[in-house]
């Protein structure tokens, strides 16, 4: 990326390969994945400003090629993949042949994942983890779960994670093919966001219950209908805005059921909070006997041709294969 113009003007070009320093581990590449904050820091609306040039991609699995000094653990030839740091963000990414990342932040494949399954999960499962754990640890099984964005990558990762703790989910999809998909992935019940008598019919879909907890990655018009379908102490983990602000707010929506909001940000991690976290997504994921979804693998050279994809709405993770 040589200009904050967008993920458009990106460019294939050679550079030096990179060298690892103390505590850092030199990967060959197998797969990247892409998020929707990669877009968004190429057009410098993210925090992070990293110096041009710039290679995204925070989430990917690659090849230990050379360790540097005190990498602890980390053995050359082990296929490892990466839990939220700081490649993609204020260093080098994973959208290349070669990275370098802290040793602190690698971790094995689990035992019966695909290399593409692991590229793409570690950071919106992350980030799923801390929006529902955030209010005081695991939530009550029998509780409700509310999703919006369900079929994207926190969606997917909140639903599952949802299930794996008992909850009730209910998912919410613009796309009637994907709903599907979310219910073959467990979700009780799908909803259009755009139905006009959404909040009716989750309220009728849950009775006597109302919904508990709330992860919103859309915002927007949708935030306040998300609102009127909470129950007496629901909280919301806003973690994206994919439709916008929110257009109009009422402080006094919250009062009376002592309702709460919050925000999410998996930049708060410490590299040993993201390896207890993992660790835990993973056993979950395994009692379950649940996989991170792959929506689809692009080559490359197509990586442009895959974040159009990615804005429009995947279902589950888009993956881009590098050297595998
Ligand atoms: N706070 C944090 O730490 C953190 C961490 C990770 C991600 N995020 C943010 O959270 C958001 C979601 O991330 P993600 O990785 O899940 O993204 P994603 O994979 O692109 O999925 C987003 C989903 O939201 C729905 N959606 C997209 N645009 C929409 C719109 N205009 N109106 C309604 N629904 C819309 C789509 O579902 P349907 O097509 O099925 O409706 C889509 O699949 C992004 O904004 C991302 O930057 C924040």
């Amino acid at each position: 990326m040589e200009a904050y113009e967008g993920v458009d003007k990106m460019r294939l070009a050679e550079v030096e390969s990179p060298k690892p320093g103390p505590g850092q581990a030199l990967l060959r590449v197998n797969y990247a994945a892409l998020n929707p904050a990669d877009a968004f820091l190429a057009l410098a609306q993210y925090p992070a400003k990293p110096a041009l040039p710039h290679i995204l991609g925070r989430d990917g699995v690659g090849v230990v090629e050379a360790v540097g000094e005190g990498a602890g653990n980390v053995q050359v030839g082990q296929i490892v993949g990466i839990l939220r740091c700081e490649a993609g963000v204020n260093v080098w990414g994973t959208l290349a042949e070669k990275v370098v990342i802290p040793a602190a932040s690698l971790a094995p494949v689990p035992a019966g994942w695909e290399e593409p399954q692991m590229a793409g999960a570690p950071l919106t499962f992350l980030t799923a983890w801390q929006a529902l754990v955030q209010w005081g640890g695991v939530p009550e099984p029998g509780q409700t779960l509310l999703v919006t964005g369900a079929s994207g990558g926190v969606g997917v990762a909140s639903v599952l994670l949802g299930k794996s703790m008992g909850l009730t989910v209910v998912a919410l999809s613009r796309s009637a093919e994907k709903a599907q998909t979310l219910r073959e992935l467990g979700a009780d019940y799908v909803f259009d966001p755009a139905s006009p008598s959404l909040r009716k019919d989750i309220l009728a879909a849950i009775a006597p219950r109302k919904v508990d907890y709330v992860v919103d990655s859309v915002g927007g018009a949708l935030f306040n209908q998300v609102i009127a379908t909470l129950g007496y102490a629901g909280r919301i983990s806003v973690v994206g805005r994919s439709g916008g602000p929110v257009p109009e707010f009422n402080t006094a929506t919250l009062f009376f059921r002592r309702n709460r909001i919050g925000g999410v940000s998996v930049g708060d991690y410490t590299p040993e909070g993201a390896q207890a976290a993992w660790a835990e997504i993973v056993r979950r994921l395994d009692e379950a006997n649940r996989r991170p979804v792959v929506d689809r693998v692009f080559a490359f050279e197509d990586v442009k041709t895959a974040f159009q994809h990615l804005a429009e709405g995947p279902m589950g993770k888009v993956v881009i294969r590098i050297g595998a």
